[in-house]
């Protein structure tokens, strides 16, 4: 794992998973933290089991086209076989378990006094995780939306992948390429990153907007940025902490050091 801190970005330090030393600088700024905003991307449900998209080896994009799966247009053009994928998607999310990096957001979100969880993932381990003060950036795979009318009725055969209301296809209730982001999911979180004092950014290649954009806002309005990755990024070398290894063992490390740092100050 390394570490790269903004206080001296050139240089990188290798740490050993033994010995997950922390600045204690980074440690002051999370235990005087009022308000911090968590992204996450596909990264965070990997140690889940759970495919990212961009691995070269075992991403969804490295073996599925894009745009025959996450377009309206692909869907247009054959809607069993995009709904056939996301069953598949669908399936292995409800079999995957929350992991230790899920559990620790939620557990952050009890302890900070302000806290919102802005997730670009749509397979529901959060929420099963514990967390509710969220923003589904990208929806979720577990919803369902009228394809062919947006019926608001919400009736729906999904086993048959069908709108009970006009007949129409069903679509899972995600946003695909090409897509606007839901309005006021995206404005609740563009709000939350301008005015918090710390910003995660956690398992996302941070390449996807908007919400690759979410951690330079935080960091023009004041934020102390702190990415942990499991690979380097776009934001590595301009986050103010950048921890390169798993979340679900940087996150319970982390958390660990700031409830041992409370502790010390209370007693
Ligand atoms: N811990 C931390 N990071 C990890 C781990 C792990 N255990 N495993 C993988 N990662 C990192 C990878 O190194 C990669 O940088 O998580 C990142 C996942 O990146 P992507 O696959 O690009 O996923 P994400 O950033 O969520 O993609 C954004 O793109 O295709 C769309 O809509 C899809 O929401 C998705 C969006």
């Amino acid at each position: 794992m390394q570490l790269n801190t903004g206080e001296d970005s050139a240089e990188s330090y290798l740490w050993s998973h033994c010995a997950m030393n922390f600045p204690n600088s980074l440690i002051e700024s999370l235990c005087a933290a009022k308000k911090i905003v968590a992204l996450t991307g596909a990264g965070i449900s990997a140690e889940s089991g759970l495919a990212t998209f961009r691995d070269a080896q075992t991403g969804l994009w490295s073996k599925f086209k894009p745009e025959e799966l996450a377009t309206a247009d692909a869907f247009q053009r054959d809607p069993k076989f995009v709904q056939d994928w996301y069953a598949w998607r669908r399936e292995n999310a409800l079999k995957a378990e929350p992991n230790a990096g899920h559990l620790v957001i939620a557990e952050m979100e009890k302890r900070a006094p302000e806290f919102l969880l802005v997730t670009q993932n749509v397979d529901g381990l959060h929420g099963r995780a514990g967390s509710r003060r969220m923003v589904e950036l990208h929806g979720n795979i577990h919803r369902f939306r009228c394809f062919d009318n947006d019926c608001t009725s919400a009736n729906f055969d999904v086993e048959n992948g069908r709108c009970r209301s006009c007949g129409g296809n069903l679509r899972p209730d995600v946003v695909w390429f090409g897509e606007m982001l839901p309005a006021d999911a995206l404005e609740k979180a563009t709000a939350a990153a301008e005015t918090c004092d710390v910003f995660f950014s956690i398992g996302t290649s941070s390449i996807v907007y908007p919400a690759a954009d979410l951690w330079r806002r935080a960091k023009n309005c004041g934020a102390i940025v702190i990415e942990i990755n499991k690979d380097p990024t776009p934001l590595t070398p301009l986050a103010d902490y950048s921890f390169l290894g798993k979340s679900g063992e940087i996150l319970p490390a982390l958390m660990a050091a700031v409830g041992s740092a409370m502790e010390k100050r209370h007693n």
